[in-house]
């Protein structure tokens, strides 16, 4: 079966487990690199694709600096649905951070997406795909962000590049010279010799 198969029928396992809008892996399946972020946003469900609302606007920054398009790459989230609570104030609904049962619960399918994907980089955004896929929740992004780690997925050895998540340097403009910095980094690392 072909990785485009593949992914399909992971999608299907999910999409019949869960009675909701989920927005699923995105982009190439040959892609060398994987972006991994924590779960969707509003604007994400609704347009079913991930990264397209206001972090959308910083994946563009790294797409340029790294001078590649967006459908050369594969997008997905730890957690596929939106996570949401309400803003008691205002009675609107707003998104939460996913819970230590959410990420558990969507580890093994970004896991197996990732094996099928097979990319020679994966790079979380953030601290909840980092710690998911580093499967250590002591290390923190603040720490390892534009550090090369290892580790292995379904018995393959992973290049693992963490960077901060894009909403991040939209909220602290403080780290958004760090980020730059990772990403330069990675592109002189990496993006020559794939
Ligand atoms: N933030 C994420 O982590 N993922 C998205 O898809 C959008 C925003």
């Amino acid at each position: 079966m072909n990785k485009i198969n593949k992914i399909k029928e992971l999608n299907n396992i999910l999409e019949k487990k869960y009675n909701e809008k989920l927005v699923l892996g995105n982009g190439s399946v040959d892609s060398k690199i994987v972006l991994v972020g924590e779960a969707p946003g509003k604007n994400e469900v609704i347009k079913g694709k991930p990264f397209v609302g206001a972090a959308g606007k910083y994946l563009n920054e790294f797409l340029d600096i790294l001078e590649i398009d967006r459908e050369d790459i594969y997008i997905t989230n730890t957690v596929k649905y939106r996570p949401t609570k309400i803003n008691k104030k205002t009675g609107n609904e707003i998104n939460r951070t996913p819970n230590k049962d959410e990420i558990e619960e969507f580890k093994a399918y970004l896991f197996k997406e990732i094996s099928i994907i097979d990319p020679k980089i994966i790079i979380p955004l953030g601290n909840v795909p980092f710690k998911t896929i580093i499967e250590n929740n002591n290390l923190t992004i603040g720490k390892y962000h534009g550090k090369v780690l290892n580790k292995d997925i379904h018995n393959k050895k992973y290049t693992i590049y963490p960077l901060y998540h894009p909403a991040a340097v939209i909220y602290n403009r403080s780290i958004k010279k760090d980020y730059i910095r990772d990403l330069n980094n990675l592109k002189k690392i990496f993006i020559k010799q794939i």
